[in-house]
């Protein structure tokens, strides 16, 4: 089986290597490894954000293990050459629609969380987030108003395959854990979002099983604070996923915390911590690499069909936490590497 190594700016080489001593552990030689540079890193050295080779390479990968993208250097690119992009264009051109970020609070986390323990305790949810289509990948640009103002737009657009394609993994992910969907849209506003709440409505009557439900994502942002033990999984659009994962993240203890599987439809998927290359502590050993460290255990049990292997390392991370270990954004004072260490010496 061949892993894709992406690990791009910031600290996303640090987690990365972490990860990678990790699956070593686990999986020993019966993975092998290629890595190739993506994003700000990739820019540099090749003057585009995602090469042919690196797309050539996550083509030919069994799976993509993915660490960050974003560099304040390239803040003044064109869009198509920011680091950005690399990301985007992995999921557009693999077709990796069906993002899960599962936010789960470790026990031994209660305190980190942002919320009172006793609401934060309660948090066991996926987020269904789709991720090839909506006001990410519409037209867009910068225009003049008749007034000759500058103007710049974002269409927000998706189809009622594309709902329904991303709507079903929220329906079958549902029926794997308890039974509960919540489609979340802003259907008062949006004609994107009536479409959308029609088309998961269509779709319920093959999942007569599962307790559907909708919220608008004003109230959603608001619930997720309030009392998130009510909610099992959450399917939603490209924009709205982005902002309620940060959100789900911060009520589970850390951003340093959640992992994340971007699938195609056969299962083929690209992993990522789903927080950013965070420039500003890059280089000093800080970062925390459990999100990228529960990312590998998802490629294992999504990807490579290795549950039992996916289990033995979120048992780690577990322990890890147990016996005390904490990065700075966990309030201890851990390195990356110390990290890596606590997971090691616990599997
Ligand atoms: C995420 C990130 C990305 C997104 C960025 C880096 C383009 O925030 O994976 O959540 O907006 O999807
Ligand atoms: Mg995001």
């Amino acid at each position: 089986m061949l892993i894709a190594l992406l690990p791009g700016d910031g600290i996303g080489p640090e987690v990365i290597e972490q990860a990678r001593r990790v699956l070593d552990a686990v999986c020993g030689d019966t993975l092998t490894y290629e890595e190739a540079p993506v994003g700000g890193a990739a820019y540099k050295a090749h003057g585009h954000p995602l090469p042919p080779a690196t797309l050539d390479l996550a083509r030919r990968a069994d799976a993509i293990l993915f660490g960050a993208v974003g560099d304040p250097d390239c803040d003044a690119l064109e869009r198509h050459l920011r680091p950005e992009q690399a990301i985007l264009g992995l999921r557009k051109a693999l077709t990796l629609f069906a993002n899960l970020r599962p936010a789960k609070l470790f026990p031994e986390l209660a305190d980190a969380s942002a919320l009172r323990p006793e609401v934060a305790s309660a948090i066991d949810m996926v987020i269904v987030r789709e991720l090839n289509g909506d006001v990410y990948f519409g037209e867009k640009g910068m225009r003049t108003t008749a007034a000759g103002r500058r103007e710049g737009y974002d269409v927000m657009a998706y189809n009622e395959d594309e709902v329904a394609r991303i709507a079903r993994v929220g329906f079958e992910t549902a029926r794997a854990r308890n039974g509960k969907l919540c489609s979340v849209d802003k259907a008062n506003v949006l004609e994107t979002s009536q479409l959308w709440r029609d088309v998961v409505i269509e779709l319920s009557a093959d999942y007569p099983d599962i307790a559907l439900s909708h919220m608008y994502v004003d109230n959603a942002a608001m619930q997720l604070v309030r009392n998130p033990g009510q909610f099992d999984v959450i399917v939603t659009g490209n924009l709205f996923g982005d902002i309620l994962s940060d959100q789900a993240s911060m009520c589970a203890g850390s951003i340093g915390m959640l992992p994340s599987a971007s699938l195609d439809a056969n299962k083929k998927g690209l992993y990522e911590p789903i927080h950013g290359s965070a420039p500003d502590i890059a280089g000093q050993g800080k970062a925390n690499p459990l999100a990228t460290i529960l990312s590998a255990a998802m490629m294992l049990r999504y990807s490579l069909d290795r549950g039992t292997d996916a289990d033995r390392i979120e048992a780690a991370v577990a322990s890890a936490l147990a016996n005390g270990a904490r990065s700075p954004d966990l309030g201890g004072t851990h390195s990356t590497v110390q990290m890596g260490d606590a997971v090691l010496a616990a599997l």
